[in-house]
């Protein structure tokens, strides 16, 4: 059965829920296991060298890793980077070498520098050769009638961002459209990785991308009559 594991590290409950979005939408998906692995704080010890042999076993046995943080000065947290460091024995033994990969982050700001903790764990995955699987919805906030609550509002590629407001509590963070979206990665993350597999079928999903419909239409002219495909 295709195992996956969601590796994530919050300090105040709202990267959490994200993670646990990511964790419903794989667990919608039949015949996969998914286990949400936490990162603590007492998990790194002296020398900034985090250890948990139960979380690495896990992730060995793993066919997918979708690692996620919250993003603290435009990257990932400390314990979320001393968890990665600690990783370097796998590195080294490429233990990881095609297993699927996906990250997810989530911060206080609309951009927040999100995409730069999202490209760290995309290097991360690279470096540990691993395949990355990107969003696949395109950019869901961009034109005049779009849902500003709705799948990737914050257009994201390389996997699902989330906002959440400093002040509210976490139960009510991040919002609804960002959780909406990592739930659809986690579904899409998990068909991926069980196609993979060989223990299911995977039919792709195609979407002409609305904003540019809507914005070659105000001109009077449909996208493939200037871009054929
Ligand atoms: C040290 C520190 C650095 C932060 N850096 C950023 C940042 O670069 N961009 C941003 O939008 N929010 C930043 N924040 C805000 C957090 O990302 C935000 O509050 C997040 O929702 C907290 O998630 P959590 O509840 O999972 O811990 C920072 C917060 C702290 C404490």
């Amino acid at each position: 059965m295709a195992t996956i594991s969601i590796v994530s590290h919050s300090l105040r409950g709202r990267t959490d829920r994200q993670a646990e979005a990511v964790l419903r939408g794989c667990q919608s998906v039949p015949g996969v296991t998914v286990h949400l692995l936490r990162l603590t704080p007492d998990q790194v010890g002296p020398g900034v060298r985090w250890h948990d042999s139960q979380i690495l076993e896990m992730l060995k046995a793993s066919d997918g890793i979708i690692i996620g943080s919250v993003t603290y000065f435009g990257t990932v947290s400390a314990v979320f980077k001393a968890f990665l460091e600690a990783t370097f024995g796998l590195w080294y033994t490429q233990e990881f070498k095609d297993k699927f990969a996906g990250g997810f982050t989530n911060s206080a700001a609309i951009n927040g520098d999100k995409q730069v903790t999202l490209m760290m764990l995309l290097t991360y995955a690279a470096q540990m050769g691993m395949f990355w699987v990107p969003m696949g919805d395109h950019p869901g906030a961009n034109w005049s009638g779009a849902d500003r609550d709705g799948i990737n509002r914050l257009g994201a590629f390389l996997g699902p961002m989330a906002q959440s407001d400093t002040d509210v509590p976490h139960e009510e963070a991040p919002t609804p459209g960002d959780l909406l979206t990592a739930e659809r990665y986690g579904e899409r993350f998990a068909l991926v990785v069980r196609h993979w597999m060989g223990e299911g079928n995977y039919v792709t999903e195609r979407a002409p991308d609305a904003a540019a419909t809507a914005a070659f239409g105000s001109l009077g002219v449909k996208v493939t009559d200037l871009f054929p495909g």
